[in-house]
């Protein structure tokens, strides 16, 4: 079996002075955030897998569709040797790249959920004599180093996660992309439509209560982490279309006025009744605006495949 190795990035410390500073900007601010990368501890994570096979949840069926029907022509048009992946998570999807990529010499799963990526990266070295797995423990947002390995490179961010990034995070993101790309490099890019709005909000909002334990899971993670007091149960889950931006939030509503106690920021946060904390949005995206970000960013797009509904996209840009 080939080696497994897992690189953790940032120091455990930083990640708790990362999510102090979040929380503690995002609940003394107004309106009241936290940043959706806080949902996945472990158990998020597999609220997360959960997600993906709910009836309402389409967008992993979608680009798993694109991706049995485009790997051959993926790999024809980037040749890559290094498959570096961002927010991996299970890396389910992932694997008909990997079938595909005949010549891959090592694939770089990177993630902040240390259990995904260590059940991801066990299983395919085990089921894949020969490929090298080094997998990252790091934020995407904040400044990667990559391993030296051998190019091409394709760089893939699949699931629709770039949605989850606010516009001005997007195009930090995109060039902070382009900078870990040679000339010639690629980027697979995976990027959820804007379509009708009940599809979308039941998406969101599914039946069986999926999404909301997995918003409100943010709230347990807070109470771990800092020893704050959060009753998940005094909010509500509230998923909405805001047409005007083209993204879905994800909101938790305080059911009635509370105070909740963060100690280990010395801080107390008042909710009113009926006010709502933004934890996610997950934007919808159309073919020309995905263009003119990539290409702000020095990246052409070259490829721009659909599932047969047209609900989701995959496209492959070329780094100038
Ligand atoms: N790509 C997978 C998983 C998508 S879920 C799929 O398509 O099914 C989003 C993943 O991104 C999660 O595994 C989460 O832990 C990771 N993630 C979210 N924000 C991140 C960040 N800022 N840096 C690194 N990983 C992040
Ligand atoms: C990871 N990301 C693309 C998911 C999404 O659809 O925005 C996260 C998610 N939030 C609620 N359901 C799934």
């Amino acid at each position: 079996m080939s080696p497994f190795l897992l690189t953790r990035t940032l120091p455990e410390d930083a990640t708790d002075a990362a999510l102090r500073a979040d929380v503690h900007h995002g609940l003394t601010g107004t309106p009241k955030t936290l940043p959706p990368k806080w949902f996945y501890d472990a158990h998020g994570s597999e609220l997360f897998e959960q997600i993906t096979e709910l009836p309402e949840y389409y967008p992993t069926r979608a680009e798993r569709e694109i991706l049995i029907a485009r790997s051959g022509e993926i790999a024809a048009a980037t040749h890559a040797r290094t498959l570096v992946e961002l927010g991996s998570g299970s890396s389910e999807k992932t694997r008909y790249l990997l079938d595909a990529l005949t010549g891959l010499h090592t694939y770089v799963p990177v993630d902040v959920s240390e259990s995904a990526l260590t059940q991801a990266g066990q299983a395919l070295v085990a089921e894949r004599p020969g490929l090298q797995v080094h997998a990252l423990i790091a934020d995407f947002t904040a400044g990667l180093t990559l391993p030296d390995t051998p190019g091409p490179r394709l760089l893939a961010f699949l699931g629709g996660t770039i949605g989850n990034l606010l516009p001005a995070e997007r195009a930090a993101f995109f060039a902070a992309v382009r900078s870990l790309l040679s000339p010639g490099d690629a980027l697979l890019l995976g990027t959820d439509l804007v379509k009708d709005e009940k599809v979308l909000v039941e998406a969101y909002d599914d039946a069986a209560g999926v999404t909301a334990a997995f918003n409100k899971n943010v709230l347990t993670v807070v109470n771990r982490e800092l020893h704050a007091d959060f009753d998940p149960g005094a909010f509500d889950h509230v998923a909405l279309w805001d047409a005007a931006n083209e993204w879905i939030e994800m909101r938790l509503r305080s059911r009635t006025a509370q105070t909740v106690k963060i100690p280990a920021l010395d801080l107390a946060v008042d909710f009113a009744e009926g006010e709502e904390l933004r934890t996610e949005v997950s934007a919808k995206f159309r073919k020309e605006g995905v263009r003119a970000e990539l290409a702000a960013a020095g990246l052409d797009l070259a490829h721009w495949w659909t599932d047969q509904e047209g609900r989701f996209a995959l496209s492959l840009s070329v780094a100038r």
